[in-house]
This record gives structure tokens, C-alpha cells and sequence, in this order.
């Protein structure tokens, strides 16, 4: 198994945030995760990347218990994630900003820092994303989901063996959800990376997804095949008087 979640909880301030969440992750999979405005998903993804410690449970990569990793550790674990709002660099030009996800990725290995093959990996990447023409470009002069693109592609460059996306498609056109779910396909069909993918646009998330578990008030309520799952009377009842 790729990644076990075993028991992760966490309360804040007296509020249960994510209760005894487990769940795995096979090398290449796809996972999607689902469930309604703070059923606690982020909150999830922000343990398994060690950006918050779980009050109580553990996180296993590959066998490895990671949960207590240092966060600067992650990238070298080959963990990688993007976040709900962009975390961009205004200042650095869409190339640079991929490539320090390359460099980071070279570090976390130890690999020699070679610009040739730093600037190589990164046109690569842009090319994957279809983005290659906007790599001189501030990213704040692009559409929003172009700029998702950028990130998502910058937490690709580290080659990563499990990358968590919050939220990759929201505010995109249906044109841009698209081609960034064949990006994502072809991606996992070249580096056999797996991804785990929270998303509130089902109809996108399930056309990439192989698996499915949906949360509610913090816990796991359904788990498999996305039809079973969205058709859970459970799932359905998660959902009633929410605006998703
Ligand atoms: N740092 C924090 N301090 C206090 N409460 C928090 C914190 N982070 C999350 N919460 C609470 O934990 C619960 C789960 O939030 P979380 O952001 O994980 O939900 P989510 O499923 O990602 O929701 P959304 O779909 O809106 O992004 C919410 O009640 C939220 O208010
Ligand atoms: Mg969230």
C-alpha cells in the first residue's frame, strides 16, 4: 500500500475537525475525496502533509511511518501537494515557479544542481500543462485556472510518488476542467504517480477517479466505486441543505 491513513483525528478549540479517518492509497491510484463545506477535508490533506499534527493516528508511506516527518522532509518522502487558495510566487514568472518545484525535487534527491536539466524538466512540465507560451508571464496575468495549471504543475516537478490536489478544479470552465483531468491522467499513466483529489465538481472528479470516500462532520460515511458512493442514502443526507 502506497499510503495508510490509520485513525487520524484532530479537534480544534473542542470541535471534532476529522474523526478517525482511515482510508489507503495504492501506488496510482486515483483517489477522490468528497463531502460537504467542513466535513473536514482539507483538514485532512493538511495532516497528511504535515502541515498540522494529528492529535491522534498515523500516517504510513510506503510502509514508513511519516507521522511525525519534519514538513521540509516531505518532498524527499515523495510527498506533494496544492492548496484551496493558489500559493504562487506573484513576483517570479510561471517558469520560476515551476522550477523551484524542480529544484526542490532535485534537493530533496540529492541530485547535483544543473541548470541545463533544472530548465529541461521544467519546459517539460509546461509542455504536459499545455502552458509552455505563458512561461515568461507574471502568473497574476492569467486566467485563474490557468494559474491552477501552474501550481499544479509545479507540485509535479519533484516527481513525486503521491501528490494531494485540494480543490483543482474549482473555478475552472468546463473547457479548462477538461485539460486539467487529461492532464492528470497522463501524468499518472506516465510517472505512475498517485493522486489523491478533493473536489466539490463530482461530475469532473468521478471522470478521473477511480475510487471514491466521502466525509461528513469529519468522519468517512462511504467509501468505492463512485456510484455507489454518491448514491449512498448517507452521502445524499450529507449534502441536504448545503449549497453543493
Ligand atoms: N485551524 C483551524 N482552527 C479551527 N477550526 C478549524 C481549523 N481548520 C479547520 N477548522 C474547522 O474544521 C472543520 C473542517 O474544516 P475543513 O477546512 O477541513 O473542511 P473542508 O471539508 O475542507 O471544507 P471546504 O469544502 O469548505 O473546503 C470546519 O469546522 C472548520 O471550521
Ligand atoms: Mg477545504
Amino acid at each position: 500500500m502506497l499510503l495508510e491513513a490509520r485513525g487520524l483525528h484532530i479537534a480544534f478549540g473542542g470541535v471534532i475537525a476529522v474523526d478517525e479517518v482511515s482510508f489507503t492509497v495504492k501506488a496510482g491510484e486515483i483517489l477522490g475525496m468528497v463531502g460537504a463545506n467542513g466535513s473536514g477535508k482539507t483538514t485532512c490533506l493538511n495532516m497528511l502533509t504535515r502541515l498540522i499534527a494529528p492529535g491522534r493516528g498515523a500516517m504510513m508511506l510506503d510502509g514508513q511511518d511519516y507521522t511525525a516527518l519534519a514538513p521540509d522532509r516531505l518532498v524527499a518522502l515523495g510527498i506533494s501537494r496544492t492548496f484551496q487558495n493558489l500559493r504562487l510566487f506573484k513576483d517570479l514568472s510561471v517558469a520560476e515557479n515551476v522550477a523551484l518545484g524542480v529544484q526542490a525535487g532535485m534537493q530533496a534527491k540529492g541530485t547535483p544542481r544543473r541548470e541545463r536539466a533544472i530548465w529541461a524538466r521544467v519546459h517539460e512540465l509546461l509542455d504536459m500543462g499545455g502552458i509552455r507560451v505563458h512561461a515568461g508571464v507574471l502568473p497574476a496575468s492569467l486566467p485563474y485556472g490557468t494559474q491552477r495549471v501552474v501550481e499544479i504543475a509545479r507540485a509535479l516537478a519533484s516527481s513525486p510518488r503521491l501528490v494531494f490536489l485540494d480543490e483543482p478544479f474549482a473555478g475552472m470552465s468546463s473547457d479548462e476542467a477538461r485539460m486539467l483531468s487529461k492532464l492528470l491522467l497522463d501524468v499518472r499513466e506516465s510517472s505512475g504517480m498517485a493522486l489523491v483529489i478533493v473536489d466539490h465538481n463530482v461530475e469532473v472528479l468521478v471522470s478521473v477517479a477511480e475510487r471514491l470516500i466521502a466525509l461528513a462532520e469529519g468522519r468517512v460515511i462511504a467509501e468505492g466505486a463512485a456510484a455507489a458512493v454518491l448514491s449512498d442514502p448517507a452521502v445524499v443526507r450529507s449534502y441536504v441543505g448545503t449549497d453543493v
